[in-house]
């Protein structure tokens, strides 16, 4: 398979958790680079449904080593939850996982500013997770930040969190918040800092052994294009770079050692939270949402719904360098009479075929629309290219043309089975 990197090409929960589910069975090494727990991948296995947040995918199977890399923040709790959750649910997780040394710790005082900062913004809140994570990269950028290394570190921890405790307790008073406890946090932390030791390792210098000896790597995205910190609709995006080039920094892996890129879209559009969605469409949410579809793994929240976006994917092909695509979801037009697509953008007058950078703009903009027949037809049976309908094979081959990369994976439903390599 070689070394490939998958990244979200719209606002997340394009269905990468499966994606990297099904690619992973020809990988050995699958990382995680940027985010935090604030992701949420599901996989169905059978009929078991499994939710990652933290570990990669990848520990669904057999045989398969798990990195979380130096560019993810990690909320230690999560993670000890995370992994006892899986045992529980038969998942060995044991000379399988490693956590950077360098990756930085998420703190209680991390999700707390990000709750409070949220009610401040009031109307114009970002609609976060609420799990700390842009307060933990605001830390990191700022050099603040504590990392797994000191956490791991019986002696300098408790000095460290100390007085990060101190300074964080008088901006919590200023917001009018509840000040932590620093025996209360460290106790936690202490634990779950034991707990964790034995999976944290130099993971640079781990997946550099790995690539030395022919391993194939699978570095597995976060969110998605539109959400990232420096190419998605700012400030309505997460803290972290979730284009390809964060598989490079996020890991310590080259660019040059990466061999494709691969770009997973709904065959329609989603997002969580705040911000323009340009062909957002209550018709389509509400159908979506009445199948049961659409509502967010890691906080429950009904997600948003519209009609697919060839502009901003043909973007997220050109920042990412997206080589091929995994459309998913595509059973979820199955009904649908008259399939709508955008194609462009008009403000007033004015007409974009690229995305506007001012946000403002961008949420004035009306979608300009293409119209494809619905097939009517159930998908979720098909198991070749051959046997979907051939109207669905036709928008599937225009969307792909239109976003400018190669068609590889139709998926009609969350299993295994339910993936065609076109
Ligand atoms: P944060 O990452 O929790 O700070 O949230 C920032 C924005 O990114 C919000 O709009 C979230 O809904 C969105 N977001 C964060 N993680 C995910 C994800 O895994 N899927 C979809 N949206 C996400
Ligand atoms: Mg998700």
């Amino acid at each position: 398979m070689a070394n490939t990197i998958l990244v979200g090409a719209q606002w997340g929960d394009e269905g990468k958790g499966k994606i990297i589910d099904v690619l992973t069975e020809q990988a050995d090494v699958v990382v995680r680079t940027q985010g935090g727990n604030n992701a949420g991948h599901t996989v169905y296995i059978g009929k078991k449904k499994y939710v990652l947040h933290l570990i990669p995918s990848g520990i669904l199977r057999k045989k398969k080593t798990c990195v979380i890399g130096n560019g993810v923040v990690v909320d230690p709790i999560g993670l000890v939850s995370e992994i006892e959750g899986l045992r529980k649910l038969g998942i060995k997780v044991n000379g399988n996982l490693f956590v950077s040394e360098t990756a930085h710790v998420v703190f209680p005082y991390h999700r707390e500013l990000d709750a409070q900062r949220e009610v401040l913004k009031g109307k114009n809140k970002i609609g976060t997770t609420k799990r700390g994570i842009g307060p933990a990269y605001g830390d990191k950028a700022a050099r603040v930040g504590l990392r797994v290394i000191d956490l791991v570190n019986t002696e300098r921890f408790e000095d460290k969190l100390a007085t990060k405790i101190k300074e964080n307790n008088e901006v919590l008073k200023a917001f009018g918040a509840k000040p932590l406890s620093f025996k209360q946090v460290y106790a936690a932390y202490r634990e779950a800092g034991d707990y964790l030791k034995p999976f944290v390792t130099n993971t640079v210098i781990f997946l550099h052994e790995a690539l030395r000896r022919g391993d194939d790597v699978l570095f597995e995205g976060a969110q998605g294009t539109f959400l990232d910190i420096d190419h998605g609709t700012y400030p309505y995006v997460t803290s972290s770079n979730t284009t390809s080039g964060g598989a490079c920094t996020g890991s310590g892996v080259a660019p040059n050692r990466m061999d494709r890129v691969v770009g997973v879209l709904k065959a329609y559009t989603t997002r969580v939270g705040e911000g323009p969605l340009p062909t957002e469409n209550a018709e389509i949410a509400d159908m979506l949402h009445a199948m049961g579809r659409e509502f967010g793994a890691t906080t429950g929240r009904a997600r948003r719904c519209g009609w697919f976006d060839s502009v901003a994917t043909r973007h997220a092909t050109m920042v990412n360098g997206i080589d091929d695509l995994a459309v998913t979801n595509i059973d979820g037009l199955d009904t649908v009479e008259t399939i709508k697509v955008c194609i462009g953008y008009r403000d007033g007058k004015k007409k974009y075929d690229y995305m506007p950078n001012d946000v403002e703009v961008l949420a004035r903009c009306e979608p300009v629309y293409a119209e494809f027949p619905g097939w009517r037809t159930p998908t979720h049976n098909a198991r070749s290219w051959k046997q979907l309908p051939p109207k669905c094979r036709e928008y599937l081959k225009a969307i792909a043309e239109l976003t400018e990369a190669k068609l590889f994976i139709a998926s009609v439903g969350p299993g295994r089975e339910q993936t065609i390599f076109v």
